[in-house]
């Protein structure tokens, strides 16, 4: 039976909060109240609404999830605050899946509305993976994160596939380097296969379909299978064959295992200049 949710306010329904929502959907989780501009209203067991106007009278959320970009993210607080200040009244725990927006500068932006100077707010760092549930989303519990809205949390976002903790908010920026802006590099890489094999001969059609399926199937694998990615690895590298030619290549010291961490630190220095 689906887990029992309190009523919820979606705020935000692009990418992100659109993904999160038809996850819920999918899994019987309708929240209570989303609002998406771009929707129009459908009756059910959610409402969704266009504006904060129009979100019913009465309505008292325990969860407000705020998805919407990080520079929307003082002007939504602040009309949120000052046309439905009752939204805030009861102490619902604020979610925030906003990229670079820290724990202290929600609760700056919050504290003059009636969720006080100390909210209770958690950060959460899905990524695109999401919209099929097979997300990987970071987590971090500022202040007055009761252990119940941690669960909450985990409810929610473990929907839309694995979370995982942080015990300080700096390694939000490690995992948005990381899961966040992964999936990117994957496809960078889908992309690099394509061009190889059209380079090497290949129609496009053919160039794309082998790309895909090979890193789809093999992502499959890693997650399946018990073994870690390095032993994935040496199983499909016979000394001396094909792949090892190429691995040689790839795994030379000056090529991958120099440019992913410089990769990954570059990201994690922008995490952090953005947070600031
Ligand atoms: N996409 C990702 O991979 C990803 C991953 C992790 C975190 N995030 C975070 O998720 C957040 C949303 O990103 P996104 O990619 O989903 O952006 P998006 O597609 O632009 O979605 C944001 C949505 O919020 C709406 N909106 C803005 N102000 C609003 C308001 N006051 N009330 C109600 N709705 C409002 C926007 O409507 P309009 O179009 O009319 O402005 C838009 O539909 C960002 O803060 C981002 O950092 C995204």
């Amino acid at each position: 039976m689906a887990p029992h949710l309190p009523p919820l306010l979606l705020v935000g329904c692009g990418q992100m909060g659109g993904a999160l929502f038809s996850a819920w959907e999918q899994n019987g989780l309708a929240p209570s109240v989303v609002i998406d501009r771009h929707r129009e209203a459908v009756p059910g067991a959610h409402s969704l609404v266009r504006s904060i106007d129009d979100i019913p009278k009465r309505f008292s959320p325990d969860v407000v999830i705020l998805a919407v970009k990080p520079q929307n993210a003082a002007a939504t607080i602040t009309e949120l605050a000052t046309k439905r200040p009752d939204l805030l009244a009861n102490g619902p725990v604020i979610i925030s899946v906003m990229a670079g927006c820290t724990t202290r500068s929600l609760a700056g932006a919050f504290a003059d509305t009636p969720a006080g100077s100390s909210p209770a707010i958690v950060r959460a760092m899905p990524n695109t993976p999401s919209a099929v549930g097979r997300g990987m989303t970071g987590l971090f519990a500022g202040t007055n994160v009761s252990a119940e809205q941690k669960a909450l949390c985990d409810t929610l976002l473990g929907a839309v596939g694995a979370t995982v903790w942080m015990d300080e908010e700096d390694q939000i920026n490690i995992l948005t380097a990381i899961s966040g802006s992964g999936p990117a590099y994957v496809f960078l890489l889908a992309e690099l296969l394509e061009q190889a094999a059209v380079g090497q001969g290949l129609s496009r059609d053919v160039a794309r379909l082998l790309a895909r399926k090979t890193i789809t199937g093999a992502g499959e694998l890693l997650d399946r299978m018990p073994e870690d990615a390095a032993q994935l690895r040496r199983n499909v590298t016979s000394p001396g064959g094909t792949t090892a030619e190429a691995i040689s290549i790839l795994n030379a010291p000056d090529n991958w295992p120099a440019s992913v961490p410089e990769a990954v630190a570059a990201a994690i220095r922008r995490a952090r200049e953005l947070a600031a």
